[in-house]
């Protein structure tokens, strides 16, 4: 059930308590190339309610087919795993994008944010993923334990629209 009462930001105890969460969907799925497609219609199908700008819609599907697509290609390159997707919207227009997986995992993650740095050796990668993520986001984080997985965090707060 989404959260209806404001939280406190308790991990920011100077900063404003974070609008409550108005809605929230989760999804998990294999990782199949198929699904990043679908990942993409089922964020755009959810966040209609917030009539979010054709810019807004195609920047955040944009940074969460990056964050799938690294789960299918990287996470689990020697097979198939669950990705676990995450959307929440909160009373102000934000988004909260979470992709997790229980792949491999990155050892570095500073590095592995860097623009063009790729792990990718058939030379199929741009390595702009992650820069992608964060430029079509507010903030990204990414938390991340070798052998265990990886959470890719996206917040983002739409613009007010204007009221007809
Ligand atoms: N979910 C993940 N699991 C394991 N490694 C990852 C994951 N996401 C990203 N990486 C690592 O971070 C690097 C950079 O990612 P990215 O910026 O998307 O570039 P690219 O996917 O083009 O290599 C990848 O090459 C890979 O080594
Ligand atoms: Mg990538």
């Amino acid at each position: 059930m989404p959260r209806t009462k404001g939280k406190n930001n308790s991990r920011h105890p100077g900063r404003p308590p974070l609008s409550p969460v108005t809605n929230e969907l989760k999804l998990s799925f294999p990782s199949l190339s198929v699904n990043e497609g679908f990942a993409r219609a089922a964020l755009g199908a959810f966040l209609a309610q917030l009539d979010p700008t054709p810019t807004e819609l195609v920047d955040l599907k944009c940074a969460l087919s990056e964050a799938v697509t690294n789960c299918i290609v990287h996470a689990y390159s020697d097979g198939i795993g669950t990705v676990k997707l995450s959307v929440s919207l909160r009373a102000d227009r934000t988004v909260i994008i979470e992709v997790r997986d229980l792949g491999r995992g990155i050892p570095d993650v500073a590095q592995a944010r860097e623009p063009l740095y790729t792990t990718d050796a058939a030379g199929e990668r741009s390595g702009m993923g992650f820069t992608v993520m964060e430029s079509f986001s507010d903030k990204l984080s990414v938390v991340s334990k070798p052998g265990h997985g990886t959470t890719v965090k996206m917040i983002k707060r739409l613009s007010e629209r204007k009221k007809l």
